[in-house]
């Protein structure tokens, strides 16, 4: 039994990547060696510092009665010890590589564990197996130390058999929280220590598998499939499907079924060496760069794909089977293609997952020095050969890990590490063991190293020019196909411009598609909060939420954002003129034989009749023109359309039949706008000015109540609680417009009365609505009619001075005292902005005012239903022309723009409404481009009626 100096911790700051451990191998579930996990409750310590304690806690017989308990997998600051610190670039420590402050908490673990019945510790060997821990671990088996390791989120396997005893083993695992590793895992994330992937002690009999390697080529151009898997340990492979088996190393060609995304074909198989059978899971598929083209099965494909941290909004990044499904089913449901493992590699068995449902993937080696960058990259560990072994380490232990997925399709070298040696070594050592792949890095901006030319949030205009192949570059860049490693960012309300890109993509064959920013808000769940987010726990350093930019939230519930980035991808094109009905199969590889399509008809938003359509199998990439029924003969007439959805005609392995895949609507007839024909006049007295159903106040011209409806502040509103894409991020560069309208008062504008006029069958009330301190405003003119039973407003807007900005939204608000219940005709059923509207579907919507908010983590704009003709809240009905953007909260959007958390909106007593005629677009300048100029509101003329009635 060997000690070091017992408080040795020197590993804690060195460069390497540890020592002790075995060599890299691929993983695999299961097989038929036993194993133990030793997940569960662990004996913990906390110290404050790296030595602070002594090693004797890992010999046995030490008494740890009383220690706390944690549980592992999982991260003692999410489990009351210490707190979890979210920085997205800034390193929260000193830039002093490879040291790290001496205020360093240091968890102690330990397990006891007795081996199964029937293991036999004398035949073969133990091997023990950590899949991830954060930062650097040092462990002890029965008193030995046995190694240290860095590389948080790769395994990390030692050989203890010698070590092991039937029963009593003590397993002692002392983890830091910061070392040198650090420096390399400066990824935008919450910073959390922990044993937070699974531990597991697997026997190892004698002619156990050691690594294998699976080769399963797919040739398009005869339909066969190569098979070999290449085996430390002699063996033989067998797929009972396809009559295979060989001796591992032996080739066989035969025909097969071959594996895509679209299409993930699987054969079960066992690799059998003497000591062992391991099942595995084989699909045939070859990826190569052929004409400048990312291609797979000799296609070319389109990746539609997010980014995805791991995230659990109580466990971090200790992810259990359910939730990672969760995430896989949500994904296949959402017409999600493909992930990036941002910025890391995942558990293991997402790539399982990942393999059967279908997911092409790029596996992100677990690197990012991002914090150099503050100081001009000087000293950044990918440019220092010291640290090249730790790198080759960390390649390595992703590669072999992983290697026989066959939906990883692309290595990535890590993200934001600026350039050098270090990661030309890792992309020379991954084309060495694995030319079956691409490898991509984004930083790489002139491809030396890489396959692929990837770029994060480029605007649309240098995309197309990308597409265009006028982006210049070098020769070899040229040449390259070309994907967004990041776009869409996905922060808060939005990401607006999805659409734009999808179609600039679909324009060109370099364009290869791209990967959302990002699949989840990585919100704390938090008594105080709902959420926590960065600054909530006393970080001294943060990034405030910018760690909630997630397609989801952190419960997982879809925002509208997936909505959106659903119905932009889609995998399905439906287009028609109201007779014929154009299908296009938008896929790269599978026909259409799993959908079935419905039509119906509509008028005036309600259904009138539906029926099935005959679509052809279409095969990918084909289209087809479909003839639509007779239109049902309707009496009256009214707004008509057609709706054809693109529905799972049987159940698959992630969606249930009848699950929407794809839909179009298709116009037939026009709107009738809604009119009052003025008849009332408006009545002076006491005080009051009558028109119709209304009541005004005489000086002020103010309506206070339409029938039995008391209206409160009825007047022209411009202000929305700006969204973190108004807000943007400070590096951006361009024009940022949430603190340019702040600048110019637009949240304090000031209503000046003019005039308030009865003449014949009018109310006009004229203002002039302007901030102080600025010479520009809004002369606005409220005009009021009544045929006795209605109220009809028509509100006109002139600009006056010089407007050097878009409005935030142009339109009115009003209170109304408390009302539940909301219907309307028009878009819906989610929120839809003018960029962030592909996914709004024309038809009568139902909800409650609650059900209307969108809960974003911190509160903001948010639930404008798009494109509504009319709409009923508390006994009102609205009808608009034209159409309007329709909101109503229990909040003003002064309490809305305040608040920090959801936990800080209390609703009153008052719902506020807001009837828009304009909605400045979204953007996604929270890390990217800001709003496209159709999207942009601005300062012109306008006038809209909307038309009131007390329905009470
Ligand atoms: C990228 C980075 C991501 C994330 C994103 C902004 O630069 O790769 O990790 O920080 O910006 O949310």
């Amino acid at each position: 039994m060997s000690f070091r100096n017992s408080t040795a911790t020197d590993y804690v700051e060195d460069v390497s990547p540890g020592s002790g451990a075995l060599p890299p191998r691929a993983w695999y579930p299961a097989s038929d060696a036993t194993s133990l996990s030793l997940n569960g409750s662990w004996r913990f310590r906390l110290s404050p510092t790296a030595d602070a304690e002594d090693d004797a806690f890992a010999e046995p017989g030490y008494d740890a009665g009383g220690w706390a308990e944690v549980s592992v997998p999982g991260h003692w600051v999410l489990q009351g010890h210490g707190a979890p610190a979210y920085t997205n670039h800034l390193y929260p420590f000193p830039v002093d590589p490879p040291r790290v402050p001496t205020e360093n908490p240091t968890g102690d673990h330990l397990r006891f564990f007795d081996l199964p019945a029937g293991w036999d510790g004398t035949a073969g060997g133990a091997v023990l197996r950590f899949d991830g821990v954060e930062s650097c671990a040092r462990v002890w088996l029965n008193g030995t130390d046995i190694g240290e390791f860095k590389g948080s989120r790769l395994p990390h396997e030692f050989a203890v058999g010698q070590l092991l005893k039937p029963a009593g083993n003590v397993l002692a695992v002392r983890v830091h929280r910061w070392s040198a590793g650090s420096y390399l895992e400066d990824q935008d994330q919450w910073w959390l220590p922990g044993i937070f992937r699974d531990v597991t002690l697997l026997h190892r009999p004698p002619g156990a598998a050691l690594d294998f390697f699976v080769h399963a080529s797919y040739d398009h151009t005869t339909g066969q499939g190569t098979l070999r898997v290449d085996s430390d340990v002699d063996g033989r492979v067998s797929v009972p499907a396809l009559d295979i088996d060989v001796a591992t190393g032996e080739a066989v060609t035969v025909p097969v079924e071959a594996w895509t995304a679209e299409t993930p074909r699987l054969y079960d198989a066992v690799l059998a060496t003497e000591g062992e059978r391991v099942p595995l899971r084989i699909g045939f598929r070859t990826v190569e760069l052929a004409d400048g083209l990312i291609k797979v099965n000799g296609k070319a494909v389109l990746f539609k794909g997010v980014n995805r941290h791991e995230w659990h909004p109580e466990r971090g990044r200790a992810l259990d089977q359910e939730t990672m499904l969760a995430d896989v089913l949500l994904m296949k449901r959402h017409n999600i293609n493909a992930v990036r493992t941002s910025h890391y590699p995942p558990h293991p068995a997402f790539l399982d997952l990942c393999d059967e449902y279908g997911l092409w993937v790029i596996d992100e080696c677990d690197l990012e020095t991002h914090g150099f960058t503050e100081q001009a990259w000087r000293d950044n560990p990918v440019d220092d050969d010291r640290w090249t072994p730790a790198l080759l380490d960390r390649a390595a232990r992703m590669v072999e890990r992983d290697k026989n997925h066959p939906s990883v399709v692309i290595w990535s070298l890590g993200n934001e590490a600026g350039t050098g040696r270090g990661l030309t070594a890792m992309a020379e050592w991954i084309h060495g063991r694995d030319a079956s792949r691409l490898v991509h890095y984004e930083g790489d901006i002139d491809c030396r190293d890489t396959d692929v030319y990837s770029r994060m949030y480029a605007d649309h205009a240098e995309v197309e020019r990308i597409g265009r192949e006028l982006d210049g570059g070098t020769h070899k860049r040229r040449r390259l196909p070309f994907i967004l490693c990041e776009y869409g960012h996905a922060m808060g309300n939005g990401p607006g411009g999805l659409a734009d890109y999808q179609r600039i993509f679909e324009s060109y064959d370099r364009l290869q598609g791209g990967f959302i920013w990002e699949w989840i808000d990585h919100g704390i769940k938090d008594d105080r909060y709902e959420y926590a987010y960065g600054g909530d726990f006393g970080e001294e350093l943060h990034d405030g939420n910018f760690v909630c930019d997630g397609l989801v939230f952190p419960d997982r519930r879809p925002s509208p954002g997936l909505v959106e980035y659903k119905k932009v991808i889609e995998p399905v094109g439906v287009e028609g003129d109201g007779t014929t009905v154009r299908i296009t199969n938008k896929q790269d590889f599978a026909d259409l034989s799993a959908l079935a399509f419905e039509w119906s008809y509509q008028v005036d938003g309600e259904t009138v009749e539906a029926g099935t359509l005959a679509v052809p199998a279409l095969a990918a990439g084909e289209s087809a023109e479909v003839k639509l029924p007779e239109p049902p003969a309707v009496p009256g007439g009214g707004e008509a359309r057609w709706t054809v959805r693109a529905l799972l005609a049987a159940g698959t392995a992630w969606g249930p039949a009848g699950h929407v895949v794809a839909w179009g609507q298709i116009p037939v007839s026009a709107r009738q706008s809604p009119s009052v024909a003025a008849s009332a006049a408006p009545v002076s007295g006491a005080g009051r000015i009558t028109l119709g159903p209304a009541a005004f106040d005489a000086r002020s011209g103010a309506l206070l109540s339409i029938g039995s409806v008391d209206v409160t502040a009825l007047r022209l509103d411009v202000w929305r609680a700006t969204t973190d894409n108004d807000d943007g991020a400070a590096w951006q560069s361009d024009i940022r417009y949430a603190a340019l309208w702040r600048k110019f008062g637009l949240h304090r504008m000031r209503h000046r009365l003019d005039a308030v006029e009865t003449d014949g069958d009018a109310l006009t009330v004229r203002t002039r609505v302007a901030p102080a301190a600025w010479e520009f405003g809004l002369a606005t003119v409220y005009r009021w009619t009544s045929d006795g039973d209605r109220l009809g407003l028509t509100v006109s807007v002139t600009p006056d001075g010089d407007w050097t900005v878009p409005l935030p939204r142009l339109g009115i608000r009003f209170g109304i005292p408390a009302a539940d219940r909301v219907r309307w005709f028009g878009g819906g059923p989610e929120e839809a902005y003018p960029d962030t509207r592909s996914a709004a579907l024309v038809g009568r919507w139902e909800s409650t005012v609650d059900g209307l908010q969108t809960p974003y983590v911190r509160p903001q704009e948010n639930g404008a239903r798009a494109d509504v003709r009319w709409a009923e809240i508390g006994g009102l009905r609205i009808e608009g022309d034209p159409e309007f953007w329709f909101t109503a909260r229990r909040w003003t959007t002064e309490q809305l723009d305040a608040a920090a958390h959801r936990t800080d909106l209390v609703a009153g007593d008052t719902v506020w409404v807001n009837l828009d005629h304009g909605q400045h677009g979204i953007g996604s300048q929270s890390c990217g481009p800001g709003v496209l100029p159709p999207y942009q509101l601005h300062a012109d003329p306008s006038e809209f009626t909307f038309v009131f009635t007390d329905i009470g």
